[in-house]
């Protein structure tokens, strides 16, 4: 049996190249570090066509009700968005309503996101936290928000450009540790922070 933690992590834009998905690449390499981690990403851009033609769970492609039971059996979500008209993106909606509604009760839930400025930084506490906690599931301390300006051109992509927000990003990371740690079984080998840096 595997030691290692399944995480999820589902980018809710509708983008590529997109400052989120790189956003939460980026936080899931920190969380790689310091903890045995099978990651599995998700991406909006790729699934949301399928999803959005679909009404109910029953009319989803294979393909997508593959992604939702990843959803569904993950140990560990790592969720970010980016901020549509004051909220998550509809298809980022559309998405969690397809997932079984006592499938992620306990599930510890990292939350992220970005927006064009830092006036909807809220958005992590006014729409995505009470939408996992809607799930039951466990949103973890610290969110993770950053504007356009934290981002630069690294063509093909983007890369985080803000001392503040790498800092936020590692900050939120350690803050979130003693709840992730808790799921490794106990026998499982513990990455320190100072090993994993
Ligand atoms: C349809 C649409 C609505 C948006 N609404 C907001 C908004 O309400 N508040 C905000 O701060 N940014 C808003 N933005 C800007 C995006 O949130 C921002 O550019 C984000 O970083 C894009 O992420 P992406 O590169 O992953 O697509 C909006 C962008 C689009 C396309």
């Amino acid at each position: 049996m595997s030691n290692k933690l399944k995480l999820v992590a589902v980018s809710g834009s509708l983008n590529n190249p997109s400052r989120t998905t790189t956003l939460l690449k980026v936080i899931v390499k920190e969380l790689q570090q310091r903890l045995p981690l099978d990651v599995h990403f998700i991406e909006l851009q790729d699934i949301g066509p399928l999803l959005g033609s679909s009404l109910s769970r029953l009319a989803l492609p294979k393909q997508a009700v593959d992604e939702i039971l990843k959803i569904e059996e993950a140990d560990i979500l790592a969720v970010a968005t980016p901020v549509y008209r004051a909220s998550v993106t509809g298809l980022f909606k559309h998405l969690f309503d397809f997932v079984g509604h006592e499938t992620l009760v306990n599930t510890p839930v990292f939350l992220a996101a970005t927006g064009g400025s830092e006036r909807h930084a809220l958005v992590i506490d006014h729409q995505l936290r009470p939408l996992f906690s809607f799930f039951q599931a466990l949103t973890l301390p610290l969110g993770v928000y950053g504007s356009e300006a934290d981002f630069g051109d690294a063509a093909p992509g983007y890369s985080i450009e803000s001392e503040a927000l790498n800092a936020r990003i590692i900050l939120a990371v350690e803050r979130a540790l003693p709840y992730l740690q808790a799921l490794l079984p106990v026998d499982a080998p513990r990455l320190s922070l100072v090993n994993a840096r």
